[in-house]
């Protein structure tokens, strides 16, 4: 069965639709940008170019780009984990999210915390670093995994003590197991009179979460948002898993990350907040973000601070993009702005199809439900 156009198996590899072609005359099959191949031949022109193709089914196949430039094997090097906090409305998450966010010894040694942006890094009194998302919803959560944008390493259960496992506790349970994250339990708003961690724990059991002191893995850890009570201990905690994970990522190539959030702001333009995957992004560096493109014209830091680059698990504000790209949107550097624009324009018409489709069926139940 015929698989894949020329031009997406390019845009998929990152490489130019012409190279393609010609890959493709040196193994005797005449095709054109636009023509479809089959999957086996798509399989073979992968490999060719250096990268690793993983069949989906028997006609699609998933380009894994970051063998391209041998993440899998040189130069690896630890990279910090990155920590989704996930729990019931009310439980603190925000407060949990502030309150590790005060304990950073970077920030204290700079003065304070100037700017909030979508995901902030933090060093431990003890010297790890720790990249926590802000927490996205759990439908947020889904939708970016659904689109590959899995940058989470670890999820980060609250639950609050006076109130125990509730509606949205399960479902993140659900999101966290469904994404086979590791998942650690921070109970919340302990200094609060009528605070029990222990019936927390016996809520636990009934999802399948074993708590370590009840014979199971699962971590949990007592904490106040509000006295900080415990949070040096969640933060070894998750600073363990993260060394049971060995996360590791090549920061020596051109970067690869997510956006996490973006937005039009008056006088700055275009902003993304991108973490940062693989790679080293740098001031300079021409990317494509989605169906935007760009050059980066500067990068700021959590604290609002210029910095020069953004190695991998940091986040970094973007400066230079061509428009407003969306949360969850890739962000590829390429070699040079011929190649962003045809990936942007590739990528623009194709959002532009999908929403026609879109507004089709749209149209089409409209038209149904008046019948
Ligand atoms: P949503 O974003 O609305 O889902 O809530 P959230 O989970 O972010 O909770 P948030 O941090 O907004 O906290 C909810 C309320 O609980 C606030 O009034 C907090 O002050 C309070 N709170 C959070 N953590 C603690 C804690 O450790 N102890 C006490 N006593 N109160 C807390
Ligand atoms: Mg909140």
């Amino acid at each position: 069965p015929e698989a894949i156009t020329v031009q997406e198996l390019a845009n998929r590899m990152a490489e130019r639709g012409g190279e393609v072609v010609k890959a493709l005359f040196k193994m005797g099959v005449m095709a054109t940008i636009t023509q479809t191949i089959d999957a086996d031949t798509a399989e073979l022109v992968v490999e060719e170019f250096g990268h690793k193709a993983k069949r989906v089914s028997a006609d699609d196949i998933e380009i894994g780009l970051r063998d391209a430039e041998g993440d899998d094997t040189g130069n690896l090097s630890d990279r910090p984990p990155v920590i989704t906090i996930m729990g019931h409305v009310d439980h603190g998450k925000t407060s949990l999210l502030d309150a590790l966010r005060k304990t950073d010894v970077a920030a204290h040694e700079a003065g304070g915390i100037t700017q909030h942006i979508g995901a902030y890094q933090i060093v431990t009194p003890s010297g790890n670093k720790l990249t926590f998302l802000d927490t996205p919803g759990h439908a947020a959560f889904t939708e970016m995994r659904a689109r590959g944008a899995d940058v989470t390493d670890i999820v980060i259960l609250v639950v609050a003590a006076d109130d125990g496992i509730m509606a949205q506790t399960v479902e993140a349970i659900s999101h966290a197991k469904a994404a086979e994250k590791p998942i650690i339990v921070a109970i919340n708003k302990i200094d609060k009179p009528e605070a029990n961690p222990d019936r927390v724990k016996n809520e636990l059991l009934q999802h399948e979460l074993v708590p370590e002191d009840m014979g199971g893995d699962i971590i949990c850890v007592p904490v106040s948002a509000v006295t900080g009570q415990g949070l040096d201990n969640l933060e070894e905690s998750i600073a363990l898993q993260a060394e049971l994970m060995e996360l590791q990522a090549n920061s020596d190539r051109r970067a690869e990350g997510v956006v996490v959030e973006a937005k039009l702001e008056q006088g700055r333009g275009s902003v993304a907040t991108v973490l940062v995957r693989r790679g080293t992004l740098k001031v300079g560096d021409i990317f494509v973000a989605g169906s935007e493109s760009g050059r980066v014209r500067a990068l700021l830091n959590d604290r609002g601070e210029q910095v020069k680059s953004a190695g991998p698990s940091e986040p970094v504000e973007v400066l230079g993009l061509s428009g407003t790209p969306e949360a969850g949107d890739e962000l590829i550097v390429v070699e040079d702005d011929a190649r962003a624009r045809e990936v942007a324009a590739f990528r623009h018409e194709k959002r532009r199809q999908t929403e026609l489709a879109a507004q089709g069926r749209g149209t089409l139940d409209q038209m149904l439900s008046k019948i």
